[in-house]
């Protein structure tokens, strides 16, 4: 059984295949629409944690392919509370073909894919949010024709965006750099997971704690919020520590002159990034708001495929 739950699980080349997929989809909805390729099919979503943009872009996804998704918030499942994962997983098994969770321990989400006898995808889990780094590269690729190569550059919180977009660096060839207090870096383990395919891709990684050194030169820069939901109790002191790493017009200055911006947002204009950045001239960030429809379609006909 194939899951979607981490980018270092999938070879490069399939990954790559999904991009060239969600590119295809796009353009035949921009065209008229999509073919009902997953007719009759269910996604059960499992939400732990808030969402608009994946809950709503999977969602829409579904229909536009045919099938549709049930949403299952907070309160409903109980989520290792009223029943556990793995009966959870062997349930809603037998009713939908493909489930999709959003969760705080990433254990949770790999639990359920151990139980179930559909695909699972990872909506986001306190460790990694792949289906983010997907529509990263697509809004990446359309904009510059390409990404082997390309300097992207992370600055703010070490945390489950950056490991994923570190991983599709990984995967990809392009030179990643992050920018972060120190305690807030990326994890040891993740870097190491994804060494083998660095070598393989020419993929280069440098850390900082120094938010101009990493973005010079960088061709993406990229940023999410100081406080990932979970950490609300941090917020103060996260906020007054991360202030250095803000995305400003300033720092700007020192990328590339055609640098983009990219956010996978919910953002917090003034803290991470300012209003001017988000929505001047070098922001792409609801142009990849977009684009998790188009990737999420990809990951959904891929798995559903058989
Ligand atoms: N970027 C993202 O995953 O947004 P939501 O939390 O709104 O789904
Ligand atoms: N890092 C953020 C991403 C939200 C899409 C969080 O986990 O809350």
């Amino acid at each position: 059984m194939r899951h979607f739950i981490d980018l270092h699980e999938w070879s490069s080349k399939d990954l790559w295949h999904l991009i060239q997929l969600a590119a295809h989809l796009k353009a035949e909805w921009q065209s008229g629409g999509n073919r009902p390729v997953l007719g009759g099919k269910t996604l059960g979503m499992i939400f732990q944690k808030q969402s608009l943009r994946t809950r709503v872009s999977f969602d829409v996804g579904m229909q536009h392919l045919g099938g549709h998704a049930i949403i299952l918030g907070p309160d409903e499942i109980g989520l290792g509370k009223r029943e556990s994962l793995a009966d959870i997983a062997r349930v809603l098994s037998g009713y939908v073909q493909i489930i999709a969770a959003r969760v705080y321990s990433h254990q949770h989400v790999t639990e359920l894919a151990k139980w179930s006898r559909v695909p699972v995808i990872n909506m986001l889990s306190d460790d990694s949010h792949p289906c983010q780094a997907l529509a990263d590269v697509l809004t990446i690729y359309e904009h510059f024709g390409a990404v082997r190569e390309l300097k992207v550059a992370f600055l703010g919180d070490g945390n489950n965006v950056a490991a994923s977009l570190l991983e599709a660096a990984a995967h990809f060839g392009m030179h990643f750099t992050i920018a972060t207090p120190k305690n807030y870096e990326l994890p040891a383990h993740v870097w190491q997971r994804v060494k083998h395919l660095a070598e393989a891709s020419g993929a280069t990684f440098q850390a900082f704690h120094d938010a101009d050194e990493a973005v010079e030169g960088a061709h993406v820069i990229y940023t999410d919020t100081w406080v990932s939901m979970g950490q609300e109790k941090e917020t103060e002191q996260r906020l007054a520590i991360m202030r250095p790493y803000q995305v400003n017009r300033h720092l700007l200055e020192g990328a590339d002159r055609n640098v983009v911006v990219l956010h996978c947002l919910p953002a917090h204009r003034g803290d991470e990034i300012t209003d001017e950045v988000a929505d001047g001239e070098h922001s792409l960030i609801f142009e990849q708001a977009e684009n998790r429809l188009h990737a999420q379609k990809a990951i959904l006909v891929e798995l559903l495929k058989q």
